[in-house]
């Protein structure tokens, strides 16, 4: 069923519309932020943590004796919670692959429902009939649990907020590797080079020498026909799928939506032959 969804589509119907309105709305910083660059990490899936202990742990406290007001106050929490999670998850998915979009259009709508089912159940529960408010709390449980399975096959079957640059730097051997000659290298311009099948862009600004895994740690893009520009003072290089803009001195991300700095190599030159080694 989730190999036809990732195909179907229709639902490009809504998702391409919803795709270009989150980029209208969510622009500059804010976008940064809800990427999660300033944590070095994706944002997403670290919010989801408050709505989804706050809503189990309701399921577990609506089926003690005497504990309504516990419940509610733990609906409010979840229900809260999920506005943050569910603006960090819009911003991502509008930067997903089309397949990766359907599946996350599925996982959004599903997640909404729940939300507005628990939204019902605490305006039940504030209302004083609890016996509605458990049941729609467990509704909304079924809900974020079908979510939160789609939002499994997202990242772990199709990759999706995973650093896509690191698992490059395992098929490096050990020791110094030859890149490309010294001459081949124009002062501001990335050259691609190779390390076996590991692609490496190779770039000099003001006589550095700098070697980055090619492909973007987002969805692998081709960091190579990347363009080098100057952030605060500091020489980056722009992934040219989404964007993503990473520093050369470290590799450190400046920009999203790739939420992990690109793995960097060490450099030196021997013999008017650039090399390269694990960092
Ligand atoms: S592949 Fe998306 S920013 Fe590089």
């Amino acid at each position: 069923m989730l190999d036809r969804l990732e195909t179907a589509n229709w639902l490009d119907r809504v998702g391409d519309p919803l795709q270009r309105g989150v980029q209208a709305v969510l622009r500059g910083r804010i976008r940064d932020v809800l990427h999660g660059v300033w944590l070095g990490h994706p944002l997403h899936p670290a919010l989801v943590q408050l709505p989804i202990g706050a809503w189990l742990s309701t399921a577990v406290v609506d089926a003690l004796p005497g504990a309504d007001r516990t419940a509610t106050v733990l609906t409010g929490v979840g229900t809260a919670g999920a506005l943050p999670a569910v603006a960090a998850g819009l911003n991502d998915w509008a930067s997903l692959s089309r397949e990766q979009r359907r599946i996350g259009l599925v996982h959004a709508s599903v997640n909404v429902v729940a939300v507005g089912l628990y939204t019902g159940s605490l305006i039940a529960r504030l209302s004083g009939n609890h016996h509605l408010g458990r049941r729609l709390a467990y509704a909304g449980l079924a809900g974020s649990s079908l979510g939160a399975y789609l939002g499994g096959h997202l990242s772990y079957r199709q990759a999706a907020a995973v650093n896509q640059a690191e698992a490059f730097l395992r098929q490096i051997p050990e020791g110094w590797q030859d890149l490309c000659a010294q001459d081949a290298l124009a002062e501001g311009k990335p050259f691609r080079a190779s390390i076996g099948e590991v692609p490496v862009v190779v770039t000099r600004t003001d006589g550095a020498v700098t070697a980055m895994i090619g492909n973007c740690g987002h969805q692998t893009g081709p960091l190579g026909d990347g363009e080098l520009i100057n952030v605060d003072g500091a020489e980056c290089l722009v992934c040219p799928w989404h964007g993503s803009t990473f520093r050369l001195s470290d590799g450190v991300v400046l920009h999203g939506p790739a939420a992990s700095d690109q793995p960097l190599l060490r450099t030196r030159e021997v013999g008017g032959r650039i090399q390269a080694s694990l960092p």
